[in-house]
C-alpha cells in the first residue's frame, strides 16, 4: 500500500478537503486497493472534530464523500508510516521538516509544487480567508498532478491496464 498524508494547521479545513478529494480521485482511478489516504494537523485545537462547515459544504456540492474524517494531530510515527506527506503551506512544511530530520525529508512535499505553472506556493487558509471555493479549485487541480506523479513514480498500473 502506498500511503499519502495531507497536513495543514488545524486539520479541519484544507487537509480534510484534500483527503476527501484525493480519495475520490484514487477511487475513480480504481486504485483504492493501492493508495491509502489520510490527513492530520500540526496543531491540536480541533482533535476529534469533523471538518469545518465550509469544507463540508463544498465537498457535498461536488458529490465528494467526506464521511469518517475526524481531526487529529500529526505524530512522529506518521513520518515513518507514510510515503508521501503533503503540506498545504510553507509553515506546515517547515513544521514537518523539523519532525522528519534529514533522512525522511524526501517524503515531504508542498501541495502546490505539483501545479505545473505554480501560480502560488501555499494553499491559502480558508479558516481566515473564508474562500473555500478557491481552496477547492487549487486542491482539485493539484490532486490530479499529485496522483499522476505517484502513479508514475511507483509504477502503479490503473484498472484499465489490469493489475
Ligand atoms: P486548516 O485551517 O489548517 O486549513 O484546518 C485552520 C483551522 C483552524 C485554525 C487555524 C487554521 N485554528 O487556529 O483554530
Amino acid at each position: 500500500m502506498i500511503r499519502v498524508l495531507f497536513v495543514c494547521l488545524g486539520n479541519i479545513c484544507r487537509s480534510p478537503m484534500a483527503e476527501a478529494v484525493f480519495r475520490h480521485k484514487v477511487k475513480e482511478a480504481g486504485l483504492e486497493g493501492r493508495i491509502a489516504v489520510d490527513s492530520a494537523g500540526t496543531g491540536n485545537w480541533h482533535i476529534g472534530k469533523g471538518p469545518h462547515r465550509g469544507t463540508c459544504d463544498i465537498l457535498r456540492r461536488n458529490n465528494i464523500d467526506y464521511s469518517g474524517i475526524v481531526a487529529r494531530q500529526v505524530q512522529a510515527k506518521d513520518i515513518e508510516d507514510f510515503d508521501y506527506i503533503i503540506a498545504m503551506d510553507s509553515d506546515n512544511l517547515s513544521h514537518l521538516k523539523r519532525m522528519a530530520g534529514k533522512f525522511q525529508a524526501g517524503k515531504l512535499f508542498r501541495m502546490l509544487d505539483f501545479m505545473p505553472d505554480r501560480p502560488m506556493s501555499d494553499v491559502p487558509d480558508p479558516y481566515y480567508t473564508g474562500n473555500f471555493d478557491e481552496v477547492f479549485r487549487l486542491i482539485h487541480q493539484s490532486s490530479d498532478h499529485l496522483l499522476s506523479y505517484i502513479i508514475e513514480r511507483e509504477h502503479v498500473c490503473d484498472h484499465h491496464e489490469g493489475a
